[in-house]
């Protein structure tokens, strides 16, 4: 199966900035993958390679098999920048039924990517008129038009509010049911849940994770944070069982390794009524997104017990 993708240790330096380093990333007919990493990290970089508009300074970046900005890899790609901006005196119909024209996409096409993006009432209003979130619409429609293999989306859903943000998570799902292959960069793990094949973390121009999310939590192995609350007679008796930093007065917070949550939990259960409540927290994305760009890595929470 030839890889819609294959970048093959990248690197890119500009003038005194490496803006990706030895960088390899495969994508898939019909994968979703999310790059993720903080400002600079080199995402927007990396889909200027794989659209052929700069060279690497070493490594190769196949697209279907072809050299990206040629004819053949550029009728595979769809790209909606980070920075979408349209003629403001166009209507939304005439951006998209310009590139489906400049594509060689059916103008039926048109009619059927407005709709899926929800903008056909809009259609035939000025693109100045049009909100922040259909802007955005806009430039998905744009890059939906044509059917193409490879849809590569910057931050597309930078500004969205939640329930678009899901619409639009919807709609790439969608593209990726017919077989295409999406890549999209995103600055946090949290809206990601559940949404794309694969996650890929850019740090300061290096690949520093690359799989399913669930491989990532499982390989950040971040400690789960178990809180108790002891029954008001029993503050000290409990805290001298299990440990833990004290808050709030009556309850205490530990740390554990995933393995030891279960021998943990049973100990707090053997102390019966001296417990009040417990409440155990598995690492949230955003933790698990910071420990791989190494944002807080330093400031980890102490294992306990
Ligand atoms: N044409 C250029 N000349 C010099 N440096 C560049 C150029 N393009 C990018 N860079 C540098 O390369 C690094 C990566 O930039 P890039 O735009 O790829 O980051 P990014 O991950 O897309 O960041 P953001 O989340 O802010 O969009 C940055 O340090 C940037 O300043
Ligand atoms: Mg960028």
């Amino acid at each position: 199966m030839t890889e819609i993708v294959k970048a093959s240790n990248v690197s890119m330096k500009f003038k005194g900035v490496d803006a990706l380093n030895n960088v390899s990333l495969d994508v898939a007919p019909g994968e979703q993958v999310a790059l993720l990493g903080h400002n600079g990290a080199g995402k927007t970089t990396l889909f200027r390679l794989i659209l052929g508009f700069i060279q690497p300074t070493a490594g190769s970046i196949l697209i279907a098999g072809f050299t990206p900005g040629s004819d053949a890899a550029r009728r595979t790609v769809s790209y909606l920048p980070e920075q979408v901006a349209f003629p403001k005196m166009l209507t939304g119909r005439e951006v998209v039924r310009f590139y489906a024209k400049l594509k060689g996409a059916a103008l039926e096409d048109v009619q059927s990517v407005l709709e899926k993006v929800e903008l056909v009432e809009a259609a035939d209003r000025r693109v100045d008129t049009y909100s922040k979130g259909m802007r955005q619409r806009l430039g998905l429609a744009q890059a939906l038009v044509g059917k193409p293999d490879l849809l590569l989306l910057d931050e597309p859903t930078s500004g969205l509010d939640p329930l678009s943000r899901q619409h639009f998570y919807e709609l790439i799902a969608d593209v990726a049911r017919q077989g295409g292959s999406v890549l999209l960069s995103s600055h946090g793990l949290s809206e990601l849940e559940a949404k794309t094949d694969r996650v890929a973390i850019l740090r300061k121009g290096q690949l520093v994770a690359n799989g399913p999310l669930a491989d990532l939590q499982h390989e950040a192995n971040l400690p789960i944070r178990i809180r108790v609350k002891a029954a008001a007679n029993a503050v000290d008796k409990v805290h001298a069982e299990i440990g833990g930093g004290r808050i709030n007065g009556a309850s205490m917070e530990l740390f554990c390794d995933r393995g030891d949550k279960m021998h943990i939990l049973s100990r707090i259960s053997a102390l019966g009524t001296q417990v009040e409540d417990v409440d155990v927290a598995a690492p949230t994305l955003d933790e698990v997104y910071r420990y791989f760009s190494r944002i807080g890595a330093e400031e980890a929470p102490q294992r306990a017990l």
